[in-house]
């Protein structure tokens, strides 16, 4: 069982030894400040004193203060997150493109989308929109619950001249398992063939009902190719949005989520990350999921490097020492034996969970979907 000693757990929470053992004593557990407590004790002390516990795996307690809980004062509004979703060839890179005004599509390998790409839209008005793109193809199932699991707004992507097809269904599932929003964006308008009344109508045998269908999500018929409507699509994100009321608090260390991860050749591991709240920088020790580093450079969505990236910015992180696994959650510490410390204990729990039979992949997957 995990153990901490109660001038650690002190330090931890930046609080005083003397407040600590006092609030022990409360409980009935009398400790010297080298003596060892039990994780149990432990996180009922971090509770009294206001921190919230991160349970790193079912069975087990991490104590830490990066959990603080965020005062309402210090909360301000941050860009929507929002994930691209539909069937294959719907057209969500297309669409991300045009809304980009860029063409990475082009450069893709067959033009499908193999990973997640995640990109920052910067609006004439200043607003922002964080976009996710999720592959269509059904093979990657897995990478879209993952996008679904981090998303405010999901915007489904259906060809006018295709209709719903299967992983339409499916994105639905996704968003509504995710207690996500959807806005339907009713794709390829300028083909020939676009019938955007049958897309409604089966959108409505899968309980997506449109507003001029009685209901209440939006649908904007646009074109990625002729780039129309695209405006009308942005301001149903934004209004969206502002229902929402979505907020973090950027004055605190960062949180967030590993979108995903690779090894690139010339430069080693780099992990694209959701940061969700607070301000993540470079210098900054982090650990995502059983990884550990000092950031060595941020990049945004277009290769540039950033001093910092805030509330619901995608960035690139470089200088963690391997590759987190996709959709496990990243965080700022205070220095690196705090790091070392969390990256060995999740190292430890990875093991145990192989060992029993199950992948880590799949443990972070499903404790995203939880
Ligand atoms: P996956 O990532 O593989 O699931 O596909 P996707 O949904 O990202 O589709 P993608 O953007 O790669 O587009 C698929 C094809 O549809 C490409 O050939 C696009 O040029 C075409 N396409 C996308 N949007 C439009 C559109 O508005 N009109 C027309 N005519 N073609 C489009
Ligand atoms: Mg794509």
């Amino acid at each position: 069982p995990e153990t901490i000693t109660v001038q650690e757990l002190a330090n931890r929470m930046a609080a005083r030894q003397g407040e600590v053992i006092k609030a022990l004593m409360k409980m009935g557990v009398m400790a010297t400040v080298t003596q060892s407590i039990d994780a149990d004790t432990a996180e009922l002390v971090v509770e009294e004193f206001g921190h919230r516990v991160r349970r790193v795996a079912d069975s087990d307690v991490e104590i830490g203060i990066e959990g603080v809980e965020d005062k309402d004062e210090d909360l301000l509004s941050r860009p929507p997150v929002v994930t691209v979703m539909g069937h294959v060839d719907h057209g969500k890179t297309s669409l991300l493109d045009a809304l980009r005004t860029t063409d990475t599509a082009a450069g893709e390998a067959g033009g499908i989308t193999q990973h997640i790409g995640a990109y920052q839209v910067k609006l004439a008005s200043g607003a922002k929109i964080t976009f996710i793109d999720t592959p269509g193809h059904e093979a990657f199932t897995a990478m879209r619950a993952r996008g679904a699991a981090v998303t405010d707004v999901v915007v489904l992507v259906v060809a006018a001249d295709d209709g719903v097809m299967p992983q339409t269904i499916e994105a639905i599932k996704h968003a509504n398992a995710a207690d996500a929003p959807v806005i339907v964006a009713i794709n390829k308008m300028d083909k020939p063939g676009a019938n955007p009344a049958r897309v409604r109508q089966d959108l409505l045998s899968h309980g997506i009902v449109v507003e001029s269908m009685g209901g209440d999500v939006q649908d904007i018929e646009v074109s990625a190719l002729k780039k129309t409507n695209l405006d009308k699509l942005e301001e149903a994100i934004l209004l969206q949005a502002e229902i929402l009321d979505l907020k973090a608090n950027p004055d605190r260390a960062a949180e967030g989520v590993v979108i995903e991860g690779r090894l690139d050749r010339g430069r080693g591991p780099v992990s694209t990350v959701l940061v969700q709240k607070g301000t993540l920088r470079k210098g900054d020790i982090v650990v995502a999921g059983a990884e550990w580093g000092r950031v060595r450079a941020l990049l945004d969505d277009r290769n540039r490097t950033v001093a910092e990236a805030g509330p619901s910015m995608p960035v690139e992180v470089l200088g963690i020492a391997g590759v987190p696994e996709a959709g496990s959650p990243f965080v700022v510490v205070e220095n690196e034996n705090r790091a070392r410390e969390i990256s060995e204990f999740r190292q430890r729990k990875i093991k145990e969970h192989a060992v029993a039979g199950q992948t880590a992949a799949r443990g972070t997957l499903d404790q995203m979907l939880a």
